[in-house]
């Protein structure tokens, strides 16, 4: 079963206590893209500022799929995994020449393009279109596994296909899929941090299969290497 209004819980908390001073426009598919990309694997605090001198050298999609790689590369040295840096203006190149520079408005579309994997696609759709797409990314997983006290081996195909299959049971309304999108996120770094969550701050508190065992640190179990 799953815990009991998880998605109304999870939007009136992202309205009341989520982060909203986050610089990225959620209806802009071209800087929700690039701060996606920016948060895979950097920390939101560092992306701010790359973000925005990024922006500033690169204020549209067509402004990077025309900049050379070099520029590119130089407004993300730094940032690391220049691969990331390589797929975007790849992928800036392919919204401009073959979608008309407008990004394609669906999770499965977007997937389909350099550097966008299933979770960063929905990521997008569901900000920039409402659409009712999953995300699991680190922190999610770890939120959903403690939420409902799952405890098979992360990462494990298995679990991964157990917490992608939970993911989708649990969205909201298309309405509100901004507000659950970012919910889950926030949560995941603030509330349900990886050492010492704070529990007493979390909607499913009163519910939380690993919170109510008394150790929520135990999950998600990391498969031994
Ligand atoms: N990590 C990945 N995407 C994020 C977002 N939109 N806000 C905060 N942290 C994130």
């Amino acid at each position: 079963p799953t815990l009991p209004d998880f998605a109304s819980r999870l939007v009136r908390w992202q309205r009341q206590h989520g982060r909203h001073d986050l610089p990225w426009p959620v209806r802009d598919p071209y800087r929700v893209w690039l701060s996606e990309i920016m948060l895979q694997q950097t920390q939101v605090a560092t992306v701010i500022d790359y973000y925005a001198r990024f922006t500033a050298l690169f204020p549209t999609v067509q402004a990077l799929a025309a900049a050379p790689e070099d520029a590119v590369l130089a407004a993300w040295s730094g940032l690391g995994y220049y691969q990331r840096a390589r797929n975007l203006h790849r992928c800036a190149q392919i919204v401009v020449q073959t979608h008309g520079g407008a990004f394609p408005q669906t999770a499965e579309s977007l997937a389909a393009l350099p550097g966008i994997g299933p979770s960063t696609a929905s990521a997008i759709a569901a900000f920039c279109f409402d659409e009712r797409a999953a995300i699991l990314d680190g922190n999610v997983q770890r939120v959903l596994c403690r939420s409902h006290g799952i405890d098979d081996p992360v990462p494990a195909t298995a679990t991964t296909r157990k917490l992608w299959s939970l993911a989708r049971s649990l969205l909201p309304e298309a309405q509100d899929m901004a507000a659950y999108t970012q919910g889950l996120m926030d949560l995941g770094a603030t509330v349900c941090r990886p050492r010492q969550p704070a529990c007493t701050e979390c909607p499913f508190a009163t519910d939380c299969r690993a919170h109510l065992a008394g150790d929520p640190q135990r999950l998600p179990v990391r498969k031994a290497a």
